[in-house]
């Protein structure tokens, strides 16, 4: 897992599974660029990664937004000189609202698509110019179990991550001529502000979860589902970030690595 002396950006490193990869990278020997719509989390996360006596960077960005995104880029290179790693991790789970309605709306496929899809597509459009040019680059995308089954819970946020799953494909062809890897980790339940609105949303929408707080709701679904009986954490994901980000896993280009406690075996 070593990446000493690599330059790493991390889109949604604020809180929750990107500020696992961030840490992870930055123990690791990375200095990291943390990049968030949430500036005050990005600028705490980068604060944990300066007290690893590593550099850290701090960044406003908004994955929806092209200027924001081009801008972001503009600082990391100008600040770091080059990105060797980009993992793109900024994600949502529905548009504002969707806790209280009974399906998905167009607002939720607009923004998802807007958040998980396009917004990876332009991060990467944007990173990996500076990729080619030095013929080296790890990209890590954020997907997810629900890309790799649908379900009637969320098809919106199941089709983005389906669609993370492609596009991981579809780029790796691309620029492997340019020795670049592109790999992507499908995590399974980890109990972030993200499960937090899943939750508050189930115990509505289940009898036998009734009167249940969200996270006994979810401790409730971790046993259900996950034959090793544990969540994940955003360490696990960061170790397996940190891998891929590395030069052993120079031979994996192209995957979707499922760290999810046995839920799913595919
Ligand atoms: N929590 C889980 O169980 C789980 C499971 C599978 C996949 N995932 C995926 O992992 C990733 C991280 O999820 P999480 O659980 O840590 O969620 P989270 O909501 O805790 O964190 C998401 C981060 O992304 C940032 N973000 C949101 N919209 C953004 C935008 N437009 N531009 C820049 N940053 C933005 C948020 O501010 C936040 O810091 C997501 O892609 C999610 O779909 C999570």
């Amino acid at each position: 897992m070593d990446v000493s002396g690599k330059k790493a950006l991390v889109t949604g490193g604020g809180r929750g599974i990107g500020r696992g990869i961030v840490l992870a990278f930055a123990r690791n020997g990375a200095d990291v660029a943390v990049a968030d719509i949430n500036t005050a989390d990005a600028a705490s996360v980068a604060a944990e990664v300066g007290e690893l006596g590593r550099r850290a960077l701090s960044l406003d960005i908004d994955v929806t937004d092209q200027a924001s995104v081009d801008e972001a880029v503009r600082k990391v290179m100008s600040e770091f000189g080059d990105i060797d790693i980009l993992a793109n991790n900024a994600g949502i789970i529905a548009a504002p609202g969707w806790e209280e309605r009974d399906s998905s709306n167009e607002s939720d496929w607009d923004m998802i698509y807007e958040v998980n899809v396009k917004g990876i597509v332009r991060v990467t459009e944007a990173v990996s110019p500076h990729m080619i040019e030095r013929r080296y680059g790890k990209i890590v995308n954020i997907a997810s179990g629900a890309g790799r089954q649908g379900s009637a819970d969320n098809p919106p946020y199941n089709a983005s991550k389906a669609a993370v799953i492609s596009y991981t494909q579809s780029s790796a062809f691309e620029l492997a001529p340019y020795n670049i890897n592109v790999n992507a980790i499908c995590p399974g339940l980890l109990w972030t502000p993200m499960w937090g609105r899943i939750a508050s949303r189930t115990v509505l929408r289940r009898d036998d979860l009734a009167g249940l707080s969200p996270r006994e709701a979810f401790e409730k679904i971790v046993r259900e589902r996950i034959p090793l009986g544990r969540e994940q954490t955003p360490d696990d994901i960061g170790h397996l970030a940190a891998f891929l980000a590395s030069n052993v896993s120079q031979n994996i280009t192209g995957q979707s690595i499922n760290v999810n406690g046995g839920s799913r075996m595919n």
